[in-house]
């Protein structure tokens, strides 16, 4: 292991900044920021490139603040942006959005991002956790040089999982559960609460028997029959969320998030028009701009949980809902193009089939909710090809502390 005195330039998708050794290669530097100077421990070295970790600070960014959350020196690998200042963080998602832009789209002039305002913190209202050998829930602790979190196969108990009382991101009863809750033997927990309604589901996965939790709780396991849900309310409209259902990380981003896909749709809806929400999880997108302009609305979405919550939520509407993967979904034969595409795929993006799905449908606007950077890049270069420009590109902050960035596109032909 060698230490380098390195001078970042750039912070990168993963949440590392960017700097050079004085032989010019690229080194990933955790816990360092653009304009330092920092002395950093070389942990993994490769030929054309290494990652190493903040050792010393040695001339400080004034972006650099402490870590809000006493987990993370105890090893936490859950919220790994805490030493940047929270206005910082923004800016540095918005340049990590656009160099993706420019590298990977090949976009000379990307669209300026805007940011879109929430109405308050960010905190996780879901949770994914490991267990500890004395059956605690926790995030996995930080592993490797780049502080990234395992991923893939059952998550590994003790001494991988960092048992806290308190967690910076997530909501005060989600906390609590987190610190009361007790589920020795099990492999992994999800944790859920509806701030709505109030209610708290868990679902144990990997053994698991002498489950305690507050009385109030409800516990299913992995592969029961009967499923067990919260409900939760964003921009006035209700929804059943089962623990196997995807849900945003709580309701002020996925108010953040439908806020955002209502300004990128725009004008383009109006009662009698047709929206098709594309990997529609439980309903969210359609239900809010659905319930808002009148259109009718088309939600496509393979996963049956899924599925069967959006029946629920979108009772009201005049939906049609789909059980199909995105890839081999079209539109009736005969039927008109929808007005506007909403498009909201896990973190590879649409990829050619999800592509070609958006492009056959034939909207003149399509509205692309990305988690990842590099998926919304090469997705715009997939739908560029089909004659879709992008017109604008707004980042929520669905996820603060952490290097992770959520975008809304809108495309027009
Ligand atoms: C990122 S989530 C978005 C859900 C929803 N838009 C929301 O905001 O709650 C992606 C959703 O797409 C579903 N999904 C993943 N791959 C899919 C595919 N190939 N076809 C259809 N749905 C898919 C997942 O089950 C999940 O519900």
């Amino acid at each position: 292991m060698s230490d380098l005195v390195l001078e970042p330039s750039a912070m990168v998708a993963g949440g590392a900044a960017l700097a050079r050794d004085e032989d010019g290669r690229v080194v990933f530097v955790d816990g360092a920021l653009p304009g330092e100077r920092v002395l950093a421990r070389v942990e993994d070295a490769r030929r054309d490139f290494a990652r190493a970790r903040v050792v010393e600070v040695l001339q400080a960014s004034p972006d650099r603040v402490g870590p809000p959350c006493a987990a993370l020196a105890t090893g936490c690998g859950g919220c790994t942006w805490q030493h940047v200042r929270p206005e910082a963080q923004v800016r540095f998602k918005a340049d990590i959005v656009i160099d993706a832009l420019r590298r990977i789209a090949r976009l000379a002039e990307p669209p300026l991002l805007s940011t879109q305002p929430l109405t308050g913190p960010a905190l996780r209202t879901t949770a994914r956790l490991g267990v500890s050998a004395t059956g605690r829930a926790g995030h996995n602790r930080r592993s490797g040089a780049s502080g990234r979190r395992r991923t893939g196969g059952p998550r590994p108990r003790s001494p991988d999982v960092v048992e806290t009382d308190a967690c910076l991101a997530t909501h005060a009863s989600l906390e609590e559960l987190v610190a009361a809750g007790r589920f020795p033997g099990a492999s992994e927990v999800l944790l859920r609460v509806g701030v709505a309604s109030g209610e708290r589901v868990v679902r144990v996965s990997g053994g698991g028997e002498a489950v305690h939790v507050p009385g109030d709780v409800t516990v299913v396991r992995t592969g029961d029959r009967r499923s067990a849900f919260v409900h939760e309310e964003v921009a006035g409209r209700r929804f059943r969320i089962s623990t196997e259902s995807f849900f945003q990380p709580g309701p002020v981003a996925a108010t953040g998030l439908a806020e955002a896909v209502t300004a990128a749709a725009g004008d383009a809806l109006t009662s009698g028009s047709h929206l098709v929400d594309l990997y529609a999880g439980v309903g969210l997108f359609v239900s809010v701009l659905g319930a808002a302009s009148g259109a009718r609305v088309t939600a496509v979405e393979s996963e049956a949980p899924a599925v069967a919550d959006a029946e629920v939520n979108l009772a009201d509407l005049d939906a049609r809902i789909v059980t199909s993967e995105v890839g081999r979904w079209r539109l009736p034969p005969g039927e008109a193009p929808p007005d506007v595409v909403v498009a909201d795929p896990a973190r590879p993006g649409l990829g050619r089939p999800g592509a070609a799905a958006v492009v056959t449908a034939g909207a003149p606007r399509v509205v692309l909710v990305s988690c990842d950077p590099a998926s919304l890049a090469r997705d715009t270069l997939l739908l560029s090809a089909a004659g879709y420009r992008l017109a604008s590109v707004c980042l929520v902050d669905a996820f603060p502390h952490t290097a992770h960035v959520e975008t809304v596109s809108r495309f027009d032909r």
